[in-house]
């Protein structure tokens, strides 16, 4: 069974809630529903974790070495600045899906920049909630194809 590890970063506990004009209308909850129902459907076993501490993160994907074959990862402000983040990705070697709910490239400047795109697969953004059921039918065509 493909196993991937599905990782929210700060302040993405509070979708639905906030700036639901950027972010959507779907909770947290909902989103992880949906994911979790789409999985089943695909055959993939998910693990599922948000936190809004950096270090929770880091562990989080520290914790997919050794059991996920792919990571899909959202982290959020992180996203912009922690090396912190794009070293554990770096050292677990398991190949990762950035996703953003908004699309950063058409906001402030300094969400244009993503110090964690350069050591993933590919880079999801501006698609909302759809981004993330992308993200998971990529993810389980590139573990299929590598395990071919
Ligand atoms: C986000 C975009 C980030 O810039 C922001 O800090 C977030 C959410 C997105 O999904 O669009 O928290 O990652």
């Amino acid at each position: 069974m493909i196993k991937i590890g599905v990782i929210h970063g700060p302040n993405l506990g509070m979708l639905g809630k906030r700036e639901p004009d950027i972010y959507g209308a779907i909770s947290l909850d909902e989103l992880n529903r949906r994911l979790t129902q789409a999985a089943q459907e695909l055959g993939i076993e998910l693990r599922i974790t948000q936190s809004d501490h950096e270090g929770d993160i880091v562990r989080a994907i520290h914790d997919c070495m050794g059991w996920a074959h792919a990571i899909i990862i959202n982290p959020a402000a992180l996203t912009h600045y922690s090396i912190a983040v794009r070293d554990a990705l770096q050292a677990v070697r398991v190949p990762a899906i950035e996703v953003h709910l908004s699309n950063i490239h058409a906001r402030e400047e300094f969400r244009r920049v993503s110090v964690i795109a350069p050591v993933t697969v590919g880079q999801i953004v501006g698609l909302g909630v759809e981004g993330y059921l992308l993200a998971l039918r990529a993810a389980k065509g590139l573990v299929q194809d590598s395990l071919v």
